[in-house]
């Protein structure tokens, strides 16, 4: 993809991602799948969500986020004046591990290198928002725990990674409510920041390199 391509351009190219997910068999959960998720969103969104991988109603429905969790994802993004149009929105894997169970690592290496790296390049966003601890752990260090660095943005790779409780582990415990809306609103902030200053003023950096797409 040319550096300047046009949207329509890039609109054809992440087209053309989805169209190779819904008839990828790299993995072998392309045979228990319903419909693959290539995810959903603007081509040139300032920011993206990753989440970990489709669960019963995305396989069902073939989009991202569609659940109870994809609910609360969508009030959290009215909070703060946006709707999932404004955003793109995927996940690590694109096909729903059998059971909800945790992608496996050849899942991911057979998936994220063609789909998510790919989708980013074209969408190049501001802010990528990891939800959850799964797709956290492919940015930070696999040891940092989410409930010390939720919230905390690192910048790299010419972008903002931000990240975030996972919907459906807010859903689970009321309690994380005030915490994932406090850092949802300083999304535009440091998006503001961001594009005044090309970069983010550091916070404490995690103890090992951020691991990048
Ligand atoms: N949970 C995820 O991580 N992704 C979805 O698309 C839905 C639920």
């Amino acid at each position: 993809m040319a550096e300047q391509a046009s949207l329509e351009e890039r609109r054809a190219a992440l087209d053309a991602i989805a169209e190779k997910i819904k008839a990828c068999t790299r993995c072998p959960l392309h045979s228990s799948r319903t419909h693959a998720v290539p995810g959903a969103g603007r081509v040139d969104a300032d920011i993206m969500f990753i989440g970990e991988a489709p669960g019963y109603h995305e396989d069902q429905q073939g989009l991202p986020f569609v659940g109870a969790s994809g609910k609360y994802l969508d009030q959290l993004l009215a909070m703060i004046g946006l709707s999932r149009n404004d955003v793109f929105i995927t996940n690590v894997i694109k096909c729903r591990p059998p059971g909800n169970r945790d992608p496996l690592p050849q899942e991911i290496d057979a998936c994220m290198p063609a789909y998510l790296t790919q989708q980013a390049t074209i969408i190049k966003p501001k802010l990528v928002a990891t939800l959850g601890r799964f797709s956290m752990a492919l940015f930070f260090p696999k040891t940092a725990q989410i409930s010390r660095i939720h919230g905390q943005p690192k910048y790299a790779n010419e972008r903002i990674y931000y990240p975030l409780y996972h919907p459906a582990a807010v859903l689970r415990n009321p309690n994380l409510r005030p915490v994932m809306e406090e850092d949802f609103k300083r999304i535009q902030t440091l998006i503001n920041e961001f594009e005044q200053h090309g970069t983010i003023e550091d916070e404490p950096p995690p103890p090992q390199q951020l691991s990048l797409f």
